[in-house]
């Protein structure tokens, strides 16, 4: 297997490896990587993962760049993670948890877990339940009181395998 070296120059990350678990990192199979989202991920195809999920409507990838700046702007708030395979250099799995800060249970903070997506011809590889594993530990270990994720019937089983409970019911309005 050809493994792509390191990059000459270090990639800009959303936020530091750090936070993400290496016991997480170390059950991953052999070939790919975790890291943080970078500046560059929109030609490591980014959007074609997330579409297995929804519609994703490509603006290019200067606004994709902006977007990603924006985000990453709002300290503390923001963080997306990706699985890297290292021979392709492709994306073929993505999740985010990002912070609400909130005035009750002592200016508690819950972490919320949106747009898992595992590219189709890697699913069943453990790498969702990777995923959730890795931004929990996030949403737990920058003081969390709870972490929530809205889904469909469908992946119930999935969530319950990660450790989560089914509990309330998502209302919505769409614009
Ligand atoms: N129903 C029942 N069990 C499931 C399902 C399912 N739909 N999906 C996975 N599992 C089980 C697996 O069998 C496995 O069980 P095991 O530990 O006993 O072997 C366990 O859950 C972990 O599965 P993974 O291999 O980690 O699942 P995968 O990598 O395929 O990722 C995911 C699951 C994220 C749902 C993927 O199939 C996917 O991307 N689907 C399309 C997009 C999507 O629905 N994303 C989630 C939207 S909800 C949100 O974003 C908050």
């Amino acid at each position: 297997m050809v493994v792509q070296p390191a990059p000459e120059h270090p990639l800009d990350l959303m936020f530091p490896q750090e936070l993400i678990s290496s016991e997480v990192t170390k059950e991953l199979p052999p070939g790919l990587i975790m890291r943080p989202l970078a500046s560059t991920d929109y030609k490591r195809g980014h959007f074609a993962v997330l579409s297995v999920l929804t519609v994703v409507d490509d603006l290019g990838e200067d606004a994709w760049v902006a977007h990603f700046q924006s985000m990453r702007a709002t300290p503390k708030t923001y963080y997306s993670l990706v699985i890297v395979d290292q021979v392709t250099d492709k994306i073929v799995a993505t999740g985010t948890v990002f912070m609400e800060r909130k005035f009750i249970r002592g200016l508690g903070t819950v972490g919320h877990i949106e747009d898992i997506a595992v590219d189709k011809s890697q699913q069943g590889r453990r790498l969702g339940l990777r995923i959730i594993q890795a931004l929990t530990h996030i949403s737990e270990n920058t003081g969390c009181y709870k972490t929530i994720l809205n889904c469909n019937e469908d992946n119930i089983a999935f969530y319950e395998k990660c450790g989560y409970k089914k509990k309330e019911i998502e209302m919505a309005k769409y614009a």
